[in-house]
């Protein structure tokens, strides 16, 4: 099975619980994409774009944001676009490595946790970028890892979980999103979840219940150092709770 066959037949398995996921609902989280919409003065005339549009808090957050603009999205998963409770925008299905759009026909882009879903990130970004109009703003909102020792013990329970995923630490991200080539990096913004229920990840997530066990029993066990780094609580009825910051790129199609 190629990756994307893969990836439409999990997002299809997933997509049950998806939108009441603690991290979806959580309205801290899109603040930071909320505050770059607002400053952009869009309206009448202009189109957004929300790449890996899921249960759609992204497109439904831009049109409270920015009421006049068009906004449309799509995904690779059918089953994710009827998850969602009312969609705030047009969509279509559609994979984030080809657009199904002109070169630059868009004035804001934005992909909020796709990237680490991806195998080639490069050629997601790649695609964003030469929608986007010269001039306009994209942001790639991503969770990331605290630091080095975290990532490895992240990318073995990443891989229970889907095998060849990526993640970052807030540098290599950066790193990822700065060597693509026509755009500049003009901020990053951070936001924290605290103290994530792994047990309510899990329990959303439409995988086979022996990897979420394995998944929770990871956190569970996880070495002092990652404890610290991620601020992992264990509670009295044997959950997780986890630190889980965010990444919001912000930058300009040059
Ligand atoms: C973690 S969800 C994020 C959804 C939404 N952006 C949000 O922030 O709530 C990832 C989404 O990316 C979609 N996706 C995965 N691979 C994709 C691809 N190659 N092209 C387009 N969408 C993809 C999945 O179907 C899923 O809806």
């Amino acid at each position: 099975m190629n990756t994307t066959a893969f990836d439409v037949t999990m997002w299809r398995k997933r997509a049950g619980q998806y939108s009441s996921l603690g991290w979806v609902q959580d309205g801290s989280l899109l603040q930071p994409l909320a505050e770059v919409a607002a400053e952009l003065s869009l309206g009448k005339g202009n189109t957004y774009l929300d790449i890996g549009v899921g249960s759609g808090s992204v497109l439904n957050l831009l049109k409270q944001v920015i009421p006049y603009a068009l906004g449309i999205g799509f995904d690779i998963s059918p089953e994710m676009l009827r998850s969602a409770n009312g969609l705030a925008g047009s969509i279509f299905i559609a994979n984030a490595y080809q657009i199904p759009l002109l070169t630059n026909s868009i004035q804001f882009a934005t992909m909020r946790m796709v990237l680490h879903h991806l195998c080639d990130s490069e050629r997601a970004i790649s695609e964003m970028v030469r929608v986007l109009i010269p001039g306009s703003t994209g942001v790639i909102a991503e969770y990331i890892v605290p630091d080095a020792k975290t990532l490895k013990f992240e990318e073995k329970v990443f891989a229970l979980k889907e095998p060849g995923r990526k993640l970052w630490t807030p540098r290599s991200l950066h790193s990822l999103v700065k060597m693509q080539p026509g755009l500049r990096i003009d901020k990053i913004a951070l936001a924290v979840m605290p103290q994530y229920s792994v047990r309510d990840w899990m329990g959303k997530s439409g995988l086979p219940q022996e990897v979420q066990d394995g998944v929770l029993q990871c956190y569970l066990t996880a070495p002092p150092a990652v404890v610290d780094s991620m601020g992992i609580t264990i509670t009295d009825n044997n959950d997780a709770l986890v630190d889980r910051p965010f990444s919001y790129i912000v930058f300009t199609k040059k």
